[in-house]
């Protein structure tokens, strides 16, 4: 069973940065020339998460999410794949990716005991991805979105963050796409995290709300009906358009936050416990790790960490983290 923080809500997921790297450099998360990478020693080792993990499902943790930065350029990463796999407990292991390396990994994930992707995606233009991403082709996420689908890491779920002047005309586009080819599309609100362009400025102006966003698709195609997602629908408000096989979801940390219902812990890539991902309190478990800690005193430390979940975030009274960039937590 899972533990219950402080305000009741069951903590069953954790959610693992396995590096702060990235093949991409997507402009509302990093500056063109990147962030300074973290020396690889900072960095936990798959041993260290693999013994996090155990602790975790020991406390009834069920729920595993790999994350980065971009967690296929980690390397090794299927080997970390398939002994988190084998953990007793941990019943649903997922990824998020930006699916550059999706083509190339696919299989082998699949294979290693992944169950399924979210893969990030917030254009359908080539010649846009360029100039969001900087760095990626479109193309080879599409490549490995097919590789996903025919690995059977299902249901795959795109995660399309939406940025006023940037991508709001393509809503409407994704949406569409749920009827076409079944795809399930998760809009989320732009968060004043990361990095990149947006950090300095101009935050609020640039958030669409999932309120209008729904109203341009149901202005276009119809009427949402509220939907049930199979599995790990998180913090998403899941919908349909009528007839179509994929669903459309919001994610809405600026309109509506969810944080009473949050189920979540967050381990950083270099070892750090963090009960929210916008609130800068943490917990060290690299230093503990390295000076030998077994499974039960790790267990002690992710105990206090989910005791000390904060409530709730408070973007609105316009505070905000400010210890870490996004690509070190994991979005
Ligand atoms: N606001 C909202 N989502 C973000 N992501 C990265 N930075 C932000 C932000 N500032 C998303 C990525 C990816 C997920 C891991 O987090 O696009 O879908
Ligand atoms: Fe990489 Fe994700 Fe940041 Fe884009 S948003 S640069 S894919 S970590």
């Amino acid at each position: 069973m899972a533990h219950l923080d402080a305000y009741n809500r069951p903590i069953s997921y954790l959610r693992i940065s396995v590096t702060d790297r990235c093949n991409l450099r997507c402009v509302y998360c990093m500056p063109p020339e990147g962030v300074p990478w973290r020396p690889h020693e900072e960095i936990l080792r798959y041993e260290e998460i693999e013994t996090v993990v155990r602790a975790a499902a020991e406390l009834g943790i069920s729920k595993v999410r790999l994350t980065g930065g971009e967690p296929l350029v980690r390397l090794g990463i299927v080997d970390l794949v398939r002994s988190l796999a084998r953990i007793p407990g941990i019943d649903d292991l997922a990824m998020t990716t930006n699916g550059i390396l999706l083509g190339r990994y696919a299989a082998d994930l699949a294979a290693a005991g992944l169950r399924r992707v979210n893969i990030s995606l917030d254009t359908l233009r080539p010649d846009r991805f360029r100039r969001i991403t900087r760095l990626g082709r479109m193309e080879d996420v599409l490549v490995g979105m097919e590789a996903a689908r025919r690995a059977g890491l299902e249901p795959i779920k795109i995660n399309t963050v939406v940025i006023r002047g940037m991508n709001d005309d393509e809503v409407v586009d994704f949406a569409r796409k749920t009827m076409e080819t079944g795809w399930n599309v998760r809009f989320i609100e732009l968060m004043p995290v990361g990095n990149g362009v947006l950090a300095d400025g101009g935050w609020r102006e640039k958030v669409v709300t999932a309120r209008e966003i729904r109203q341009r698709i149901e202005a276009a195609l119809g009427r949402l009906e509220p939907a049930k997602v199979s599995v790990g629908n998180g913090p998403a408000r899941c919908y349909r358009l009528p007839g179509a096989q994929g669903t459309l979801g919001f994610i809405t940390p600026i309109s509506e936050h969810f944080c009473y219902r949050c189920n979540r812990l967050r381990l950083t890539a270099d070892g750090q416990l963090r009960p929210c991902l916008l609130s800068d309190y943490e917990i060290d478990l690299r230093t503990p790790l390295r000076q030998g800690a077994d499974v039960a005193q790790i267990k002690a430390l992710l105990l206090r960490g989910i005791e000390n979940k904060p409530l709730r975030h408070h973007l609105d009274e316009r505070r905000r983290p400010e210890k870490r960039v996004m690509s070190e937590i994991g979005g």
